[in-house]
């Protein structure tokens, strides 16, 4: 199993080029079993979750065909498609439930795996079954797998998510693209990345129309276009280096990302003493030779608050700050496992029920640290290279899922960095 090797404390300064959106290209991707047309898809981050699915799609029974040094992909389906989601796939990956949703649509039947716990909380797929359902699908549950069937097309309907669910707001999404009618959801996940979806799916002749902040209506059509689409940027891996350039005291130059997306992000970071201009797609930051620390951050749905994906980032930045912080994780039930491994590192933070408190002017000193998931992972990298000496991070397969070529970005920003196997 990999692991990192990071000599602290860097310097931070250069250039970062952002790769197209994981949690972005996962949905689209899964999207293309409503196709009987070819749709090529650009700008794909090359990291393991995307290959899952790319698998997943293969085991389907789609053709997929890379280029640009598999930057692109071409995803053509044979007439024998399967509707068979297996679990070895599903389960090394949560995003595999949105394979349901577009199978329902396309095929009106498919057994997919139910994805299973995960370290962060339960996530159930409640929601995505219960939309699905209004619009026709009929399912039982059965040995770990969900065998769904509709009759004839799904139905459009009106649809209140009881909460918001960003997986759930896709699935749907998706399902609703070739139903029959008119279908109305409400109270859905608005991330950036469903605004992509839609983008994406629109352009291929979907009838999708956001008519409220978290109201779309979506009228089905027949069948959707040959499409090439290039995915948005990341927007958590942005998030991530500009809490790198803060906390590091460092000068970046973050290209390849729209600002204006992250907006509530960088106006948490400037609370806490960064210096930040923004242009089209490019943000330059300059971290503060002193951190201020915030009270009271609640992670939230897009576009409240700290998105839950950056929590762990912004703790270690805390730790840094000159004084008392504290967030509170409203979106997973057992999303502060760096606690423990920061806390090997000399953090002082204390967990209260889904609140930590974070003591900042830490001085980190170099641990042996664990991964447990992928955002926790970066956090543990953010900490160990501000950290006196040396770290070592194992199991660094959970950041391969989703950070592309993390440690060729930060070495060639100044990063002591190494990879063993
Ligand atoms: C997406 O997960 C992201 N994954 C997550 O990113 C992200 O943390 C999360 O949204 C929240 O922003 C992808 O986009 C592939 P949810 P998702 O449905 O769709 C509960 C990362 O690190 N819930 O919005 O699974 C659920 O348990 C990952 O890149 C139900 O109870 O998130 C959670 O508490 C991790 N029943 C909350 O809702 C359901 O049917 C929000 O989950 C669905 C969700």
């Amino acid at each position: 199993m990999d692991k990192f090797l990071i000599k602290g404390p860097c310097k931070i300064k250069g250039q970062v080029l952002i790769s197209g959106s994981k949690n972005a290209a996962l949905p689209i991707l899964a999207s293309t079993i409503l196709f009987d047309k070819p749709v090529t898809i650009e700008n794909l981050p090359r990291v393991r979750d995307i290959d899952t699915m790319l698998k997943l799609l293969k085991s389907l029974g789609s053709k997929i065909q890379f280029f640009n040094n598999k930057k692109i992909v071409k995803i053509t389906k044979n007439k024998k498609q399967k509707i068979f989601a297996s679990y070895s796939l599903v389960k090394t990956m949560r995003a595999g439930i949105l394979v349901l949703g577009p199978m329902i649509a396309k095929y009106h039947k498919s057994i997919t795996s139910l994805p299973g716990g995960c370290l962060i909380g339960a996530r159930p797929v409640n929601y995505h079954l219960s939309a699905l359902k209004k619009l026709g699908m009929r399912y039982e549950i059965k040995k770990g797998y969900i065998y769904a069937k509709s009759i004839g097309k799904l139905k459009g309907a009106n649809f209140k998510f009881s909460k918001i669910s960003v997986g759930a707001t896709e699935n749907s999404i998706i399902a609703a693209c070739l139903a029959k009618g008119k279908t109305i959801l409400r109270n859905c996940a608005i991330e950036p990345e469903i605004k992509d979806l839609t983008s994406f799916l629109k352009l291929a002749g979907a009838n999708i129309k956001w008519i409220g902040k978290r109201t779309v209506s979506i009228i089905g059509v027949d069948s959707l276009n040959e499409i090439k689409y290039s995915v948005m940027g990341d927007r958590i891996e942005t998030g991530t280096f500009c809490v790198a350039a803060t906390l590091a005291k460092g000068d970046l130059i973050i290209k390849n990302f729209n600002p204006k997306i992250i907006q509530t992000e960088l106006n948490l970071l400037k609370k806490t003493g960064a210096k930040i201009k923004t242009f089209k797609n490019e943000i330059q930051i300059k971290g503060p030779k002193k951190i201020k620390s915030i009270n009271s951050i609640t992670t939230k749905e897009y576009p409240n608050s700290l998105a839950t994906d950056l929590q762990a980032q912004f703790m270690v930045l805390l730790c840094l700050a000159n004084g008392r912080s504290t967030i509170t994780e409203s979106i997973f039930e057992n999303r502060f496992m760096h606690v423990a491994e920061l806390r090997r590192l000399g953090a002082r933070i204390i967990i209260k029920g889904n609140k930590a408190i974070i003591e900042g002017q830490t001085e980190f000193i170099g641990a042996e640290l664990m991964s447990s998931d992928l955002r926790a992972s970066v956090a543990l990298v953010l900490a160990a290279l501000v950290s006196r000496g040396h770290s070592v991070i194992n199991r660094i397969y959970h950041l391969d899922r989703g950070y592309e070529k993390i440690e060729n970005k930060l070495r060639k920003i100044g990063v002591n960095i190494k990879r063993l196997s």
